[in-house]
Formats: structure tokens, sequence, C-alpha cells
């Protein structure tokens, strides 16, 4: 086993963790999340999504949440863009790194997004090459590579083929989404060993839901074939409003405690995350899934 020395630890908090709230965080709660996290040590926080209010009104106003964080040094702030109106977003706001997202099935593209695979990529592929022409990064996500809340049982083939399309597009990184949280060790390692023979493994990021429990376990199994970069949700917040029965983001405070313990280093310390964890349990009212959290805080 070939465990990374240094993980890159990507917050999706405030975009995939708000997203599935009831509770809509006004603009300057979203904000002194990002500086919490960015505070904790956090290299990479994504910070919204510039996608219809109508499908998702959690993110609305993400341009003035981005407004007043834009100036927050040494982090790295992308914003998810879904299409042409999202894109022009991004550029009038002077976004440096932007994230699309497709998946590796039809039948979740057409709840997310409103339109097949295919068609998701007809519309990155000219906001990608203008978005790299104008020197910014793009990141790219494929959902559902473990188990679709349409389709089922999802063939790593298809994700390699869908991962591939996107770094060929010009993606720095390819996140491999278990949206439902269905997998499991084994069949994680299968599906990242199928992409990285098409992928570099060194531009594969993991994002792991926690629906059954696996979110770990999986992190664990992925990190053992050299991948390194994970992206994970203060608290356990999060899910997809277009993957029924997905629930949390593997909570970030728990990778954290597990890559800790196995000597690797992320920049992130653990009591700057507490701090952030407290005041959004405190603004959402309830317990939050971290089981590190509740550990240290009760
Ligand atoms: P549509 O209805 O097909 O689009 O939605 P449309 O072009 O017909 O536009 C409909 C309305 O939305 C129009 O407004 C547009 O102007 C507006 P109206 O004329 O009705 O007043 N609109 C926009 N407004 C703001 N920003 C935009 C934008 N685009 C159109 N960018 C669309 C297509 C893509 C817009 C819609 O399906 C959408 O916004 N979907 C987003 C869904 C979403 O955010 N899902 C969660 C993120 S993905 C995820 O969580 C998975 C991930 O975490 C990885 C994993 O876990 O697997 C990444
Ligand atoms: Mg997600």
């Amino acid at each position: 086993m070939a465990f990374p020395k240094q993980v890159t630890l990507v917050e999706v908090g405030p975009r995939d963790g708000l997203q599935n709230e009831t509770h809509i965080f006004s603009v300057s709660d979203r904000v002194q999340m990002i500086h919490g996290l960015v505070d904790a040590g956090l290299p990479v926080v994504e910070v919204g999504s510039f996608v219809s209010p109508k499908w998702v009104p959690q993110m609305k106003d993400s341009d003035l949440v981005y407004e007043q964080v834009r100036k927050i040094q040494n982090v790295r702030l992308p914003m998810l863009v879904p299409n042409a109106t999202g894109f022009e977003a991004a550029l009038r706001l002077g976004v440096r790194e932007i994230a699309v997202f497709t998946a590796a099935t039809d039948g979740f593209t057409q709840k997310n997004i409103n339109c097949t695979v295919d068609e998701s990529f007809e519309r990155f592929q000219p906001l990608i090459a203008a978005a790299l022409k104008e020197g910014m990064r793009v990141r790219g996500y494929v959902s559902c590579v473990l188990g679709c809340p349409v389709e089922g049982a999802v063939l790593p083939e298809r994700v390699r083929d869908v991962a591939k399309r996107l770094y060929d597009l010009g993606v720095y990184e390819v996140s491999l989404g278990d949206t439902i949280g269905v997998g499991t060790p084994v069949a994680a390692q299968r599906m990242v060993e199928v992409v990285a023979a098409s992928v570099p493994i060194t531009a594969l990021a993991v994002h792991f839901h926690d629906t059954y429990g696996q979110a770990l376990a999986n992190i664990f199994a992925c990190l053992s074939l050299g991948v390194s970069v994970v992206d994970s949700s203060i608290g356990g917040l999060g899910g997809c409003p277009y993957a029924n029965g997905a629930s949390g983001n593997v909570a970030t405070e728990d990778v954290l405690y597990m890559l800790n313990g196995m000597g690797i280093t992320t920049g992130v310390n653990l009591e700057g995350l507490l701090t952030v964890h407290r005041r959004v349990r405190t603004l959402l009212g309830r317990d939050l899934p971290s089981k590190v959290a509740r550990a240290k805080l009760g």
C-alpha cells in the first residue's frame, strides 16, 4: 500500500453542504463560515454555485458571497458552474477557479441539470475552453460513480469514459462523486483503478457521501491506491437536492482525524474546524453528523 504523505482537503461545506439544508443561510453567515474554514487551514473552499435559484434557492446570492471572500489570500475558492449563464457570472466577478459537473448516467444528469451527459458536454466544452483562455482553473465533477438513484448500478468503465472526456477538455482534476453514498471500499478501489488507467491518479479526487456509513473506509481504500485529494464537508453537512436518499458528505473533522492518525499532512487544524462546527450547529439548531465533533464537543 502506498499512502500519500500529504493530502489536499477540498472543503465543499459552503456549497454541497448548504445546498441541501431547508434553513437558508444568509450571505453574512456564509461569509463567516468560509472565513472560519480558511482560518482552520483548508487550502480549497468551494464558495457556492452559479446555478438557477429556482432549482437550488440555497445557493442564491453566491455572487455576493464570492465578492466578500475573493480577497482572502492563499486559498483556492472555486465556484460551481452548470452552463454559459453561470460562466458569465464567474467571468464578471473575476472568479479564478470554476467547477463543472456532470455524471456517469443520463438518469442523474436529467434530474440534476435537465440534460443528458452528452448534452452536458456540449454545454461545458465551449465554457471550459473560454475559462482556460481566461487563465481560470477548471475542476470537473462526475456524480454517481458507484451507483445512481435513477439507473442503479454503474459500471466503472462508464465513469472512466466521462472522467477522461472531462480531463481531455482540460480540467486539472476530476472529482469522483459517490453522490448517494452506496459505495463500499473494494468497489471504490476497483472504480478508481479503472479510471486511473485513463486519467492520471494525481488528477483524481474522491468525493464520498456517508449514507451507508462507508465514506471513511472508502477514502482509506482510495488513499491506499495513491489518491491524494479528498472532498469533505464541515460537520458532514450536505447532499444533493436531486438525489433522493443521499445523506451528508463525509465530515471534514472525521477525515482529518483519520489522516492525522495516519501521519498524513493536510495543514488543517481540528480546533479551527470545531469552531466553525459550533457556529453552524447553532445556526441550524441541531447536531451535525460528524462523529469527531460529537466526541470533542458533546
Ligand atoms: P433549465 O431549467 O433546463 O435551464 O435548468 P434554462 O436554461 O431553461 O433556464 C431556466 C431558468 O433558470 C431561466 O430563468 C434561466 O435564466 C435561469 P427564467 O427565464 O425561468 O426566469 N438560469 C440561471 N439562473 C442563474 N444561474 C444560472 C442559470 N441558468 C439558467 N447558471 C440548469 C438548467 C442547469 C440551470 C438547472 O438545472 C440548474 O441550475 N441545476 C443545478 C442543480 C444543482 O445545483 N445541483 C446540485 C449541485 S451538483 C452536486 O451536488 C453533485 C456534486 O456535489 C458531486 C456529487 O456529490 O456527486 C457536485
Ligand atoms: Mg456532493
